[in-house]
């Protein structure tokens, strides 16, 4: 199923306070493993989701600068936190707190990355939602500069760096 066929609705699937969700990619975003609740919280089979891109369950209110500021992040060897908003093939949607680390070969060369997600502190969801609103808002204007200059002086005026503020909103 094509991304552009799915209707988009409001209907929210929240993920359980125990739930894990996992999944690996190769070297560019290509989906290689996912578990069980991955495919229940973004309603897809495996064979679905194996050999995809990563994008497949990509939401549009997500602003393209957080996945370029995590790109940028991975695959210079560092881990990712964020808040992500993934799209169901149903047309729903679920927030998810993400970590995204890469994988290294015995050389090491990054092969691929790994990402675990668990249930987001919806008072971080309800923080985020305005500021991802806004850097949507620039990006469709301004393209990603515009979002991502956003972003930082939003950072900046609360004297708070991204990661500091990702993990404190969710208390970890
Ligand atoms: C391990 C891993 C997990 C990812 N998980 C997600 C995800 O859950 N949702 C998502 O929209 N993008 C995820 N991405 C980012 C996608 O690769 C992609 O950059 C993003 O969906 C934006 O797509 P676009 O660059 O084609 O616009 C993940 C990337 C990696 C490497």
């Amino acid at each position: 199923m094509k991304k552009q066929t799915i209707k988009i609705t409001d209907v929210e699937t929240t993920m359980p306070h125990d739930g894990f969700i996992v999944s690996k990619t190769n070297s560019k975003g290509i989906i290689t493993y996912c578990n069980e609740i991955f495919m229940q919280m973004a309603d897809y089979e495996e064979i679905e989701l194996l050999g995809k891109n990563h994008n497949l369950i990509r939401h549009p209110d997500m602003p393209r600068v957080a996945f370029k500021l995590a790109w940028d992040m991975i695959s210079t060897g560092k881990e990712f936190f964020g808040f992500v908003k993934n799209l169901r093939k149903d047309g729903g949607y679920y927030w998810v707190f993400v970590n995204i680390t890469p994988d290294y070969d015995s050389s090491n060369n990054i092969v691929g990355y790994t990402s675990a997600r668990r249930k987001p502190q919806q008072s971080a969801i309800d923080a985020i939602i305005p500021i991802y609103k806004e850097m949507v808002r620039l990006e469709q204007s301004g393209g990603m500069d515009a979002s991502g200059k956003y972003l930082f002086d939003f950072l900046d005026s609360n004297k708070i760096g991204y990661d500091e503020l990702v993990l404190s909103l969710q208390g970890v």
